[in-house]
């Protein structure tokens, strides 16, 4: 009776706007595959307003804490990405325990990255980059979204590959870096397809490689090779992005998101947007929560390592 009870008293939810938290500032990567992913859960979810909120700041962890600490009501969720499994080892100090202070809803997606450079640098192909990087050893400046962002990571991981040290320009996010990478103010960045594909096929900047293993199909970058086959053997990096709750989040209302967010990853607009611009749509068992979780655990267990190993700390 008492589940019964329980389910009936979510049967309503959601009755008011429901509030998607991105951890990065609006326009970039995580604020564009949220934007996407609100429109297509709205139907799913009973019409009810999906109202976005930025929270940037500390590589996303501001916002992830946000919500780690936020009333467990199914009114205020979390879109983030990789920076869930890499922030643990960065923050010493992080205010949250990511396998244990969140209510792990689907997967969404997985996004590659690019590596792009402002247009006035003298390269028209990563052999020619890498020989630039290679002359400019300690006054290169590498954009990202901070520690624990996605651009982040790749830089770090590239940074390692090429045996180079940058310096690295930390943004609210990608959208502010991009800005300052086309005004010319920074050299180099690494970015996901869903930030970088409108720029590269505009001219605005320049893009030398992609981070995946495989090239990819779309278009504008199908001729980009990628950072394995131009020299990095081994090079893979593509971004994840999932769904959070805060812990303790009724079973009910779990359920409800869950299955809507099941609908919404077969939206044909929310595919067609996504797959434009590069972006992968999940659609194997990561769409479920516990394999979704034991996931992103994994995750923690591989990038960890590589990180502590970096020895880079953000506080
Ligand atoms: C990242 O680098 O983590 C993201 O691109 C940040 C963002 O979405 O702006």
């Amino acid at each position: 009776v008492a589940a019964t009870l329980a389910s009936s008293a979510f049967a309503e939810y959601p009755e008011k706007p429901v509030t998607l938290v991105v951890p990065f500032a609006a326009g970039g990567p995580t604020d564009k595959v949220a934007r996407d992913l609100a429109e297509a859960l709205r139907k799913p979810l009973g019409g009810q307003a999906i109202v976005i909120e930025n929270v940037g700041g500390a590589g996303g962890t501001l916002g992830a804490t946000k919500v780690a600490k936020a009333a467990p009501d199914g009114y205020t969720l979390l879109l983030h990405h990789i920076g869930m499994a890499t922030s643990p080892a960065l923050y010493r100090t992080l205010q949250y325990k990511t396998l244990e202070d969140f209510e792990y809803l689907g997967l969404v997606n997985e996004v590659p990255m690019t590596l792009i450079g402002k247009t006035t640098l003298p390269a028209a192909n990563y052999a020619e980059l890498s020989k630039w990087l290679e002359a400019n050893k300690g006054k290169i400046n590498l954009a990202n979204a901070g520690l624990g962002s996605a651009s982040h990571l790749c830089g770090l991981l590239f940074q390692q590959s090429l045996k180079i040290d940058m310096t690295t320009v930390p943004y609210k996010g990608t959208a502010p870096a991009m800005t300052d990478l086309l005004g010319g103010q920074v050299d180099i960045m690494c970015d996901q397809t869903t930030n970088t594909t409108s720029q590269i096929e505009s001219g605005k900047v320049k893009a030398f490689a992609v981070t995946t293993t495989k090239r990819l199909t779309t278009p504008a970058l199908g001729k980009l090779p990628t950072l394995d086959e131009s020299g990095l053997k081994g090079f893979n990096v593509s971004i994840w992005h999932g769904l959070y709750a805060p812990k303790g989040t009724p079973k009910p209302v779990l359920d409800k998101i869950n299955a809507a967010l099941k609908l919404a990853l077969k939206d044909p607009e929310f595919d067609k947007r996504e797959e434009a611009l590069g972006a992968v749509i999940i659609n194997d068992a990561r769409v479920n929560p516990a394999d979704h979780k034991k996931f992103v655990e994994a995750e923690i267990n591989k990038w960890g390592p590589v990180i502590k190993a970096a020895g880079q700390y953000a506080d």
